[in-house]
């Protein structure tokens, strides 16, 4: 039986071009969707823009652009970085295309018709910035402006015919996903968060606009248009082909796996979401994992603030791998990361020219030049052969339950651990001194080799590009990388022809 696993990214505001905190989100997605690839899994990784709403409208008149024309510019530059962080992705949807249309128009129409929508009036707080409601206890004055306290952006007063979602209709029934699903919200603490809004009573969800135009028109009322949250969130189904159930794509793929998502847009993905989805009679997403925020200076990137790094940049100056290695290893996974290039240049430096370059080149170099290039025969494998081989046996079953948990750290550490010991294995063995004992002197070989070749079957995920020039030493080809094979110690064939790679990682020199 084919083994399905659907993973998503948020899909961004084509507000203004992509930052490095849309390229985090993306790049962990792409390290789930490679590693369960390499699981077995056929898998679904979904990317894409979010395109209506006043946010982006007024957006587009800032800049004199029709939104439409504002949107195509910005979400081909969304578009682009896709390619240039090397995503995986199957799919990339922009919610001004029609099946998206087509999929919110129906999910309204079934809320509609089971009685979950209602016409009223809205008044209150709205922040254009965070496109959301807020509530009189949720907002506060800074500096004589009116701004929420938990994104810090500018609040209006807003009045205006709207039709509402029972969301409180839905309080007791989220509670219930949340407690028979201990870890569909993660990390824990995020979970309490939600868990305590939740507790704390849930007020009717006002789910159109009237005021503005660009957004998806309600089926039954033209003056209005679907609120943009509801409108958006439906992407993860709009590239399932819903409403058609029937179809592949939906019955392989929904529920998804794992919504990705930065913190600060949990509130949309663990209550809303599922309640929409309950309401409309579907089945909630597996899992919201809110991952913290890429600061710059201590800080959230933002325009406004003008402290923006662009991924482009780094990528031109280190290497795509570099930035991806780095942002998965230093920042710890469910918190914020302030990001440097100092340590930037310390981690290319120490973990991927010194540690894994280094052994990919010591190891080929020797093999070339004392047993010709290929697989040389193992002869019995000693102690300590064995306890580095066997550590990947040992410890498989953890890493797949390290990416099955989103626990990104813990599986980057091992990789880390293995780079060094399997370093150390190398100098502590002195094959130079084996000469006279060729026997030896192969097994050693033999066993570095595969140990290559196993962290770099663990690193495909990490970064794809060098894991795949390293697994070119042994001609292993993408399709072709099973995460199985780190458990087999005899994996390389005795005569294969190995090739010479050029240095995966130069080492980066400072000034200081
Ligand atoms: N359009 C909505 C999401 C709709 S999903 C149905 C949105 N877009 S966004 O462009 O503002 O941000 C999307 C995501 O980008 C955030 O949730 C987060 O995953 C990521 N990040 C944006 N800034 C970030 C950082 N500074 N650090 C890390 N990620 C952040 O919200």
């Amino acid at each position: 039986m084919t083994k399905n696993y659907y993973i998503t990214t948020p899909i961004y505001y084509p507000s203004a071009k992509p930052h490095m905190g849309h390229a985090y989100s993306s790049i962990v997605v792409d390290f789930f969707a490679r590693f369960k690839k390499i699981e077995g899994y056929k898998v679904f990784f979904l990317t894409g823009t979010d395109e209506h709403g006043l946010k982006i409208q007024r957006a587009a008149e800032k800049n004199k652009k029709e939104p439409l024309e504002f949107c195509d510019e910005i979400s081909k530059t969304f578009k682009e970085l896709s390619k240039t962080l090397n995503l995986s992705n199957n799919d990339f949807i922009r919610t001004t295309e029609k099946r998206h249309h087509k999929s919110v128009q129906n999910l309204w129409n079934v809320l509609e018709k089971k009685g979950e929508i209602y016409l009223s009036k809205y008044s209150g707080w709205y922040s254009v910035s965070d496109e959301a409601f807020y509530l009189d206890n949720e907002i506060e004055t800074r500096e004589g402006i009116k701004v929420a306290k938990s994104s810090g952006s500018v609040v209006e007063w807003l009045e205006e015919e709207s039709y509402f979602f029972k969301l409180s209709n839905w309080q007791n029934k989220l509670l219930e996903l949340y407690e028979k699903n201990p870890k569909f919200i993660l990390p824990k603490s995020r979970k309490n968060e939600v868990v305590s809004f939740v507790k704390s009573g849930l007020k009717d969800l006002s789910v159109s606009r009237k005021s503005f135009s660009w957004g998806i028109q309600v089926p039954s009322n033209k003056e209005h248009v679907i609120y943009v949250w509801l409108d958006a969130l439906t992407n993860y189904l709009s590239a399932l082909n819903y409403p058609d159930t029937d179809n592949d794509m939906y019955k392989n793929f929904w529920p998804a796996d794992v919504h990705m998502i930065g913190k600060d847009i949990l509130r949309f993905h663990a209550v809303y979401w599922p309640a929409f989805l309950l309401a409309a009679d579907l089945p909630a997403p597996k899992r919201v994992y809110g991952h913290g925020w890429i600061l710059s200076g201590e800080e959230k990137m933002s325009k406004s603030k003008g402290n923006i790094l662009d991924p482009i940049e780094i990528i031109n100056e280190y290497g795509l791998d570099s930035l991806r290695y780095y942002l998965l290893k230093e920042v710890s996974f469910g918190n914020d990361g302030n990001i440097s290039k100092d340590k930037l240049i310390s981690c290319i430096n120490s973990d991927l020219a010194n540690n894994f370059g280094n052994l990919c080149q010591r190891v080929l170099t020797f093999t070339a030049k004392n047993l010709g290039l290929e697989v040389p025969e193992k002869d019995s494998l000693t102690n300590d052969d064995l306890v580095i081989l066997n550590s990947f046996s040992e410890n498989y079953k953890n890493l797949i339950d390290f990416i099955n948990d989103q626990n990104i750290n813990s599986y980057m550490n091992f990789i880390v651990d293995q780079m060094f010991i399997a370093n150390k294995y190398f100098n502590d063995q002195e094959p130079w001194k084996k000469k006279d004992d060729v026997k030896r002197l192969k097994t050693i070989i033999y066993t570095s080799l595969e140990l290559i070749r196993k962290i770099s079957t663990l690193l495909y995920p990490v970064i794809p590009q060098s894991s795949l020039k390293a697994l070119s030493i042994f001609k292993i080809k993408e399709d072709e990388i099973d995460i199985e094979t780190i458990k087999n110690n005899s994996f390389l064939k005795p005569g294969l022809a190995i090739n010479k790679i050029d240095i995966l990682f130069n080492k980066i020199i400072t000034n200081d």
